[in-house]
C-alpha cells in the first residue's frame, strides 16, 4: 500500500510543510505560516544548521523568555537589535511627506505626567538646559491645536528615571504637553546622552559574541497625537551624538537628526526661565489624516 501525499525529504522540506497549513481557514495566518516555513527552511539549508547549534538557540529563545515580564520585554529587544522592529514600523507607517516614525523602545513604560507648556521635564535639576520648542501641522500645514505631545528622554548621563529608582525623581524627564491652538509647543529640558539598551540578558550576550556594541545615540523620544489624525511615535536625535551611524536598534533616520545650537543670550534665558546659555531645537511634526 503506498501512502498519499508527499513525505518529508530533505530537498522538498519547505514545500511538505508549508502544505500542511493549506487547510488553515484563516487566509493571513495560511500566508504568513507558509512563507515562514519556506524562509525558515531555506535559512536552516542555508546555513547547514548542526544540531548543538539547533539546541543552542532553543536554549537562547527559552532564556529570552525566561527575562521577560512586565517591564522587561527581551523578545521586543531582540527584534530590535535584528532590525525587524524598525521594519515593521517603517513598513507600516510609509511617512509620505508627513514625520517618519521610528522604535518606540522600553521605557515608556509609565504614563508621562501632564506639564503646561514652558514647563520644565527635568526634576533632577542636573545637564546642560535645552529648550525643546515644535509644532504640529496636518498633510496640508494646517495647524493641530491641542495635539497630545508625549515625551520621554534620558539624562545627561544616558539613564532614564525607571533604570535608577530612589536615585533619579520618578517621571524626571517624562511630559505629556497639549499644543496651542496654533499647533505649537515648547518645553524645558536637558540635552540627552547616548546609552546602551539593557544589555544584562542574552541579547546582551549575543550583541558581545558578534563584536556589537549595545549602543543608542542620544534622543528625546515623541508620540504624537491628535483626533483626526495618525499618531506618530519617534526620536529627535542630537546631531554631535556618537552612534548615529550605528544605532544599535537601527533607529536613526536622516530627517530626524537635529543640531542643538547653543544659544547665548541673557534675556532669551531669562524669558524662558533657563540659565544663560542654553541649547535649542525645534522639532514640525507633519501628522497623517
Ligand atoms: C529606547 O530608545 O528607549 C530604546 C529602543 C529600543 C531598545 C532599547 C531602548
Ligand atoms: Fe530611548
Amino acid at each position: 500500500m503506498s501512502i498519499s501525499g508527499e513525505l518529508f525529504s530533505e530537498e522538498r522540506s519547505a514545500d511538505v510543510v508549508a502544505r500542511s497549513f493549506d487547510g488553515a481557514p484563516d487566509p493571513r495566518l495560511r500566508r504568513i505560516m507558509q512563507s515562514l516555513v519556506q524562509h525558515l527552511h531555506a535559512f536552516v539549508k542555508d546555513v547547514e544548521l548542526t544540531e548543538a547549534e539547533w539546541a543552542q538557540a532553543i536554549a537562547f529563545l527559552t532564556e529570552t523568555g525566561h527575562r521577560c515580564d512586565d517591564v522587561r520585554q527581551e523578545f521586543v529587544l531582540l527584534s530590535d537589535v535584528l532590525g525587524v522592529s524598525m521594519l515593521v514600523e517603517t513598513i507600516n507607517h510609509r511617512a509620505a511627506g508627513a514625520t517618519e516614525s521610528t522604535v518606540l523602545g522600553p521605557f515608556h513604560v509609565v504614563e508621562s505626567p501632564r506639564r503646561e507648556l514652558g514647563d520644565s521635564v527635568s526634576l533632577a535639576g542636573q545637564g546642560e538646559p535645552c529648550l525643546v520648542t515644535g509644532r504640529v501641522t496636518g498633510p496640508d500645514g494646517e495647524p493641530v491645536g491641542g495635539a497630545a505631545v508625549d515625551v520621554w528622554q534620558a539624562d545627561d548621563e544616558g539613564f532614564y528615571d525607571v533604570q535608577r529608582p530612589g536615585v533619579i525623581p520618578e517621571a524626571n524627564l517624562r511630559g505629556l504637553f497639549t499644543a496651542a491652538a496654533d499647533g505649537t509647543f515648547w518645553f524645558r529640558t536637558v540635552v540627552p546622552r547616548h546609552y546602551p539598551i539593557p544589555d544584562d540578558g542574552p541579547v546582551g550576550r549575543l550583541l558581545r559574541a558578534t563584536g556589537r556594541h549595545p549602543y543608542r545615540p542620544a534622543h528625546i523620544h515623541f508620540i504624537v497625537a491628535a483626533e483626526g489624525y495618525q499618531p506618530v511615535t519617534t526620536h529627535l536625535f542630537v546631531a554631535e551624538s556618537p552612534y548615529l551611524e550605528s544605532d544599535a536598534v537601527f533607529g536613526v533616520k536622516d530627517s530626524l537628526v537635529r543640531q542643538f545650537p547653543v544659544v547665548d543670550d541673557a534675556e532669551r534665558a531669562a524669558e524662558v526661565g533657563l540659565p544663560n546659555p542654553f541649547r535649542t531645537v525645534h522639532f514640525e511634526v507633519r501628522l497623517r489624516r
